[in-house]
């Protein structure tokens, strides 16, 4: 079965086609075209939602041709569409929301509403070392940083989230402060290799409740004032010793966490999954937690980390299989927990 999917909940505008040869096998990825609009926003600092929704609508026609035309086929060989209806930004996932049901109610084509951090985690399954479930995930990106329960390829438990920003919004902030481009992670964790990771103390965003949450909030805010205060003495601080601290700071939150639910629940595997999950500070460190407890670790190669269709593609086919198909009214959400 050929899967054509849509993602466009943030700032990349993404159609992939997948093709699936039947159970539960992984999905073999034919084009995976995503057209970023990330340049327009780091004039900004951060993204800025008309911008990204005006980048979509421009963008989405020639990615679909595109993805068919990279994947030798036509409309008539699509058996199933898949996009993303939820979280994301409203803006943005109107405009592959609103074409993929055009698409699918033109064509007569089965549509499947994809959650995006679902979407996330089955990038796992187009991996050449795929995952069974029941596992634990751990889905860190720019707008999510969840530990779930996944019991089965679509039903799924959340037992621990951010109570506030994401861990992917923590490194863009703190990246913007030491005057790096949005989105600074990816720089953030080159720099962190020069820098001294005990140089500053920074507050950990673990959470101490008992509960397996996060508040990000706190570190985010500990590294713009040690930046400003810095500045308003006329002083200047390490950039690369602010970078390597706070990613320290990150990987021990991380850590703690993973331990508490490794020691209260159990983890007979670990899936990682999102944009962070590129950070290589964090998969040697969540490598190592993992060897420790001889755990199976599972980790998504960096070109599917990042938002993609693909990922939608690949959660579409379990969402198919288990009957899922889009309400004529299908509309798209802003937040949403599961
Ligand atoms: O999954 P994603 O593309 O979008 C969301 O669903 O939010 O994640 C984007 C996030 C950004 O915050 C970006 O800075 C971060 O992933 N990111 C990284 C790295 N590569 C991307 N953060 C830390 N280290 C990286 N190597
Ligand atoms: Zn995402």
């Amino acid at each position: 079965m050929n899967i054509l999917a849509f993602e466009s909940s943030c700032d990349e505008t993404s159609a992939s086609v997948v093709s699936f040869d039947g159970g539960t096998s992984r999905g073999r990825i034919l084009s995976n075209i995503i057209a970023s609009s990330v340049e327009l926003h780091a004039l900004y600092g951060g993204v800025v939602p008309e911008i990204a929704g005006r980048a979509h609508i421009e963008a989405i026609s020639a990615i679909t041709y595109e993805a068919l035309e990279k994947a030798e086929l036509t409309l008539d060989d699509i058996e199933c569409i898949g996009v993303t209806a939820e979280p994301g930004l409203v803006g943005s996932l109107l405009v592959a929301l609103n074409f993929a049901k055009s698409l699918a109610y033109s064509r007569n084509i089965p549509l499947v509403p994809v959650h995006h951090i679902k979407g996330h985690i089955a990038a796992n399954y187009l991996t050449d070392n795929v995952p069974t479930p029941p596992y634990t995930a751990f889905v860190m990106s720019g707008g999510h940083t969840s530990i779930i329960e996944v019991e089965t390829y679509t039903e799924m438990k959340t037992i621990g989230y951010t109570r506030d920003d994401a861990i992917g919004e923590a490194f863009d902030k703190s990246a913007r402060v030491l005057g790096l481009t949005y989105p600074g992670g990816a720089e953030m964790d080159r720099l962190a290799y020069e820098g001294n990771p005990n140089a500053y103390k920074l507050p950990s965003a673990a959470m101490r409740d008992g509960s397996y949450d996060f508040s990000f909030s706190g570190l985010k805010t500990a590294v713009v004032n040690l930046v400003h205060n810095a500045e308003q003495k006329g002083d200047s601080v390490n950039r690369a010793d602010v970078a390597a601290s706070f990613t320290k700071t990150v990987c021990d939150s991380v850590n703690k966490k993973l331990e508490e639910v490794y020691t209260q629940r159990g983890i007979k595997s670990l899936v990682l999954a999102g944009g962070v999950a590129a950070n290589s500070h964090l998969r040697r460190v969540i490598g190592e937690f993992c060897k420790k407890h001889g755990v199976e670790v599972y980790m998504p190669p960096l070109s599917l980390c990042g938002d993609n269709g693909a990922m939608i593609a690949s959660q579409a086919y379990y969402e198919y299989l288990a009957g899922k198909r889009a309400e004529p009214n299908l509309n798209a959400r802003a937040t949403s927990l599961f």
